[in-house]
């Protein structure tokens, strides 16, 4: 039976599914689960090398997260629950981090003595003795390097009497790949400050962080055509949100209009007004879980859409309003509503098992979204601790717990929260254990998807996206799914009570 035939008997009977409700059909296979290409889509023109993003949580995404996602071949919401100049620092830390540019860097001045600046070194405990020099009027006058403070034995001079004056330098936008050029064509530049008109210091290139990065990039990094690793960011849908936009546009892939109900009014809006501003920028938009709202939202100019309302680990919403369509059949609706205008959909929440990804790419997202399955990693924001149980864990909570929206405004509009209003809670506080590097659980990940799509005999994400084709399982089938009958050492057997 095709997935289309599928899914219209279930909706003939008015069922929905998710996750645990159905299985992948296996078919004969001609790619080993290496060869398999998990290259996917997040947004119309933002690609991925993996097809997983993680949560705009604020226990979940900042840059370190985004970061090690970009490297992982995947890419990081920066969340919204933090004032918009935190974050767009934050989406400016992942654009320059392979960028191997030093931001603002510390400069010294010409009048300074050496051992006043030796001191400086001392007390912020700075490693590094490469300082560009400026004037009175913060001008850039000269370099100050390890070589200098080697040559000199009496620190009562001033930096101006042994600094190296005539630098060589670059306008503030030199990129990468054009500062490792500079510095191979001139053997002796191993610093390179950046400077405006004004000969102000913006930024400034080390040669050795830039053969780091020139050399150490992998394939599966996700970067940008200048080589810098792609970062979204979420904003909500009220007037902060231009403002945001405004921050953050010139270093964003995409940014996600991140709201409880992405077809309410004010989404649109929001939509069309950074649309009309910023039309060469990427706009996903969510969450939503009908067909009918995919598509409205995609008409009116989304280049994504992110699907799921109510499925997450730490969502209470369906709980507290009875809303919200069971995660599978949300993203197959969808996915299927827009089909034909090339608008990749993201499948956000309720993913808890590897094996769900490939589930969700199967009824037709592009990309899958993790909250939990990712922030009990090393480099999700939060300390690692031992709970009372002896177990190391990290804590997660919904943006519409009491906590988040205590913390946070934008949490709190986010839940429908308007200035003074009272809200109910629609999220939970919780921990989950403690994962490690986002890279190798990220591996892990990617081996389990290409494995699935080997089983299923397809050769890419994008063939198991349109071809995928289901079963629903019953109970017995869900219990036959998992393991059984075994009792393992601390650990219940997964069926029946007589194992209790
Ligand atoms: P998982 O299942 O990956 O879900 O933990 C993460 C997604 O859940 C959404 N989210 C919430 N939904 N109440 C909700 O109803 C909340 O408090 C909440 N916080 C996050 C969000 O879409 C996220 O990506």
């Amino acid at each position: 039976m095709t997935r289309d035939r599928f899914f219209k008997s279930m909706a003939t009977l008015g069922l929905a599914l998710t996750y645990d409700d159905v299985r992948l059909r296996t078919g004969p296979s001609t790619v080993p689960a290496h060869e398999v290409a998990l290259g996917s889509r997040f947004s119309r023109h933002v690609p991925l090398k993996r097809p997983i993003i993680s949560a705009a949580m604020d226990t979940v995404t900042t840059s370190d997260m985004a970061i090690a996602m970009a490297m992982s071949g995947g890419l990081g919401v920066i969340h919204a629950a933090l004032p918009p100049a935190d974050q767009a620092r934050e989406v400016k830390r992942v654009k320059f981090f392979l960028n191997g540019q030093v931001e603002k860097p510390i400069t010294v001045r010409d009048d300074d003595m050496l051992q006043e600046v030796q001191r400086m070194r001392r007390e912020m405990g700075f490693k590094f003795h490469s300082f560009p020099v400026v004037d009175r009027r913060q001008r850039l006058v000269g370099l100050l390097t390890k070589n200098d403070f080697l040559r000199c034995r009496d620190h009562s001079q001033t930096v101006r009497s042994v600094m190296t004056p005539d630098v060589m330098s670059a306008p503030p936008d030199t990129d990468l790949d054009q500062a490792y050029r500079i510095m191979m064509k001139n053997k002796q530049v191993t610093v390179l400050p950046l400077v405006d008109d004004s000969q102000h210091v913006t930024g400034l290139y080390l040669l050795s962080d830039v053969i780091r990065v020139k050399h150490g990039s992998s394939s599966l990094h996700n970067v940008d055509d200048a080589n810098r690793l792609r970062v979204a960011a979420a904003v909500g849908t009220d007037q902060e949100a231009l403002e945001r936009v405004e921050l953050m546009h010139r270093r964003l892939d995409a940014v996600v209009v991140d709201t409880a109900r992405g077809d309410s009014r004010y989404a649109f809006d929001t939509l069309k007004a950074i649309k009309q501003k910023y039309p060469d920028l990427d706009v996903v938009v969510g969450n939503i879980s009908e067909g009918a709202s995919a598509r409205l939202l995609a008409k009116a100019g989304a280049d994504g859409i992110k699907v799921g309302q109510g499925p997450g680990s730490i969502c209470t919403t369906r709980v507290e309003t009875g809303i919200g369509c069971p995660q599978v059949t949300a993203v197959y609706e969808c996915a299927k509503a827009v089909a034909d205008l090339d608008v990749p959909v993201c499948a956000d929440g309720g993913v808890s098992n590897r094996g769900d990804i490939p589930i969700a790419i199967g009824a037709g997202a592009s990309s899958v979204m993790l909250g939990n399955m990712l922030a009990g990693t090393k480099e999700a924001p939060g300390a690692v601790y031992m709970d009372e149980a002896g177990s190391m864990v990290k804590d997660y909570r919904g943006m519409g717990s009491n906590a988040a929206m205590r913390d946070s405004h934008t949490a709190r509009r986010r839940y429908g929260g308007q200035d003074g209003q009272p809200v109910i809670t629609e999220g939970i506080e919780g921990t989950v254990p403690y994962q490690g590097a986002v890279d190798e659980v990220m591996t892990q990940y990617a081996i389990a998807l290409a494995r699935s799509l080997e089983y299923c005999g397809r050769a890419s994400v994008e063939e198991h996206r349109q071809k995928a084709r289901f079963y629903r399982i019953t109970g017995a089938g869900y219990r036959e799914s998992r393991p059984h009958d075994v009792a393992t050492p601390g650990r219940q057997s997964l069926r029946g009570p007589s194992a209790a």
